[in-house]
């Protein structure tokens, strides 16, 4: 099949103001034609008679871009429920946590590593995830590093180097020769797999002058960056990913007026990670501080097994509106358009003429019922690249 219409949509988000109301570039009683992995066309129904191969009629619901998912860590093995556990029973979330899945994947084989990692992508997609980025930075030693590099390549083109995830446990007592591995070495076996680097510069993980190091490298190694910054409390990650020039800097749990007016004025891309704050009992970043001081917010799943084992970028959205401060419009934005900004891209989290074809039928009139219905699974269709890779069994 070359080309499909999806007719009879009652509400479509855009993206593009160009095109229709609002930020969201809102479009009513439209189809859209795809071609191919493109979107040819958007323009008005024509109720069952827009020219196609193929037809689907979207019976008047909402339809908006597939989610971008600007940060996830999917490749790993091993579970990390009896910590989560003793979190809701009182106990803090450390970053030392990361050990436990370090020795779990280090020990799996590639194909289980493959299997795993492939189940998680097909669950993303099943919650409208169209565009994901995949981090390494749970295997801590060069050949393992590259491994996951490789394995994350069988899922995006977004492959982010995360050596610089925690000082493993035979480095503990020498953590700047681990420093210089990352930099070396492990960079080199990686950096031909990946198009990001990324550190996380924390307590209790990498400090500004490990990360900038670490930064720098990459950098020099051709790749984008990207900071874990200010997840636990505040510290100099934001301001380090700001003076770096990194895509983006995420987490920003923890911010001051100084972390905040960074932001705003660079390109930099505050990318909140509300599932995080829920799985680790930690406050909601203040969203509506950042986005009334100008900065670009992302909003994205950060799957993990140990800070947020969840898939639902409808989930982030629901909290991102109740705890953030953010209107649905917003967070809807910034789990499309926003995510493509943080993995600066610009074919993905629009629906306009030229832009990939990823989207999701929403089984609602409008966006808000993923706000509204919390919980309740709003996913219809996702179509990737033109396709239907997933439509809901039980719906018609
Ligand atoms: O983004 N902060 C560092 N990395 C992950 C947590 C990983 C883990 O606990 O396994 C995060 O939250």
């Amino acid at each position: 099949v070359s080309s499909l219409a999806i007719d009879n949509i009652g509400l479509l988000v855009t993206n593009d103001p160009a095109l229709g109301e609002g930020d969201l570039g809102i479009m009513r009683d439209v189809a859209l034609v795809l071609d191919g992995e493109r979107v040819v066309s958007v323009g008005a129904s024509e109720r069952g008679a827009t020219p196609a191969d193929e037809r689907i009629d979207a019976g008047g619901r909402c339809v908006i871009p597939g989610f971008v998912d600007s940060h996830t860590h999917l490749v790993f093995a091993g579970d990390r429920a009896d910590e989560f556990a003793a979190r809701m029973a009182g106990a803090p979330y450390a970053a030392g946590g990361i050990s436990a899945t370090v020795t779990a994947t280090r020990e799996a084989t590639t194909a289980s590593l493959r299997e795993l990692a492939a189940s998680r992508r097909a669950e993303a997609l099943r919650a409208g995830i169209t565009h994901l980025e995949v981090k390494s930075g749970y295997a801590l030693d060069s050949a393992g590093e590259r491994r996951l590099c490789e394995l994350g390549g069988e899922l995006t083109d977004d492959v982010t180097f995360l050596g610089a995830h925690l000082v493993p446990p035979e480095y503990a007592d020498r953590p700047d020769d681990y420093v210089a591995l990352v930099c070396g070495e492990m960079l080199s076996e990686c950096a031909p797999h990946a198009r990001w680097i990324d550190v996380f510069c924390e307590r209790g993980a990498f400090d500004a002058e490990q990360s900038r190091a670490v930064l720098r490298a990459g950098r020099e190694a051709g790749l984008g960056l990207r900071v874990h910054a200010n997840q636990l409390g505040l510290g100099p990650g934001v301001q380090l990913a700001v003076e770096m020039g990194a895509a983006s800097a995420d987490h920003c749990t923890y911010l001051s007026a100084a972390d905040v007016a960074a932001l705003a004025g660079s390109a930099t891309v505050a990318t909140l990670l509300p599932a995080t704050d829920f799985s680790t009992r930690q406050p909601y970043p203040d969203a509506r501080r950042l986005l009334g001081a100008g900065a670009t917010v992302a909003l994205a799943t950060n799957c993990n097994p140990g800070s947020s084992y969840t898939t639902s970028m409808s989930f982030c959205i629901a909290l991102a509106v109740r705890e953030m401060g953010m209107t649905a419009e917003e967070a809807l934005s910034a789990a499309t358009l926003g995510g493509a900004m943080a993995l600066q891209r610009s074919d993905v989290g629009v629906l306009t003429p030229g832009s990939r074809a990823d989207l999701v039928i929403l089984a609602a009139p409008s966006y808000t019922h993923l706000v509204y219905r919390p919980g309740v699974p709003l996913i219809h269709t996702t179509v990737l690249g033109g396709r239907v890779e997933w439509t809901q069994p039980d719906l018609k």
